[in-house]
């Protein structure tokens, strides 16, 4: 007993501090990624430019929430999106480009990031959601779809 509760503890000291890193460096990453590829529409804060692109950061509290607009944000990141839509009282008629050339990894690692930035927890949306968007191949157009349907 005296045994396995010594174990314990050590196990508890070594994985609690490694997972707390990896948590941490999983957002930083995404911070970087997001700085490279999006800040140039989003603004490097992720709080949009009137106009231009919507705000991200306090914005996607609700859909980071649930499975369906955790599928409708890999969606978005993998396919893009286009046509007239409404985000914090501002309206926007763009066309965003899918960024399916980078990997899952990648795209879940910029979720973390604005999860973060939602105030949400950090592991947002898997790599599994993003590789079940990226198999959908939907187009801009029907990705603002999913965006209608309330997800
Ligand atoms: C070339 C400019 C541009 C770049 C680069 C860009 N976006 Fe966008 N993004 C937009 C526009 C424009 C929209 C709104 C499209 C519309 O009006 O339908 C948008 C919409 C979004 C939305 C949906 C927000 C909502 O309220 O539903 C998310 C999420 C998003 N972008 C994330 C990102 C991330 C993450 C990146 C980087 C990987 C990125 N964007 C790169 C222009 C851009």
């Amino acid at each position: 007993m005296k045994r396995s509760l010594s174990r314990l503890a050590l196990c508890l000291a070594c994985v609690a501090p490694a997972s707390i890193a990896l948590a941490q460096s999983l957002a930083d990453q995404g911070k970087a990624l997001f700085g490279t590829h999006c800040a140039a529409c989003h603004n490097a804060d992720a709080s949009g430019i009137a106009g231009v692109a919507p705000p991200l950061a306090g914005a996607l509290r609700e859909r980071l929430a649930t499975p369906a607009g955790q599928a409708y944000l890999a969606n978005v990141l993998t396919h893009g999106l286009a046509g007239p839509i409404q985000s914090q009282g501002q309206s926007f008629n763009g066309v965003m480009p899918g960024f399916a050339t980078l990997p899952d990894a990648s795209l879940a690692a910029v979720l973390s990031w604005l999860a973060v930035s939602n105030g949400a927890p950090e592991q947002a949306v898997s790599t599994d959601t993003l590789a079940r968007a990226r198999a959908e191949r939907k187009t801009p157009g029907a990705v603002r779809k999913l965006r209608e349907a309330g997800q």
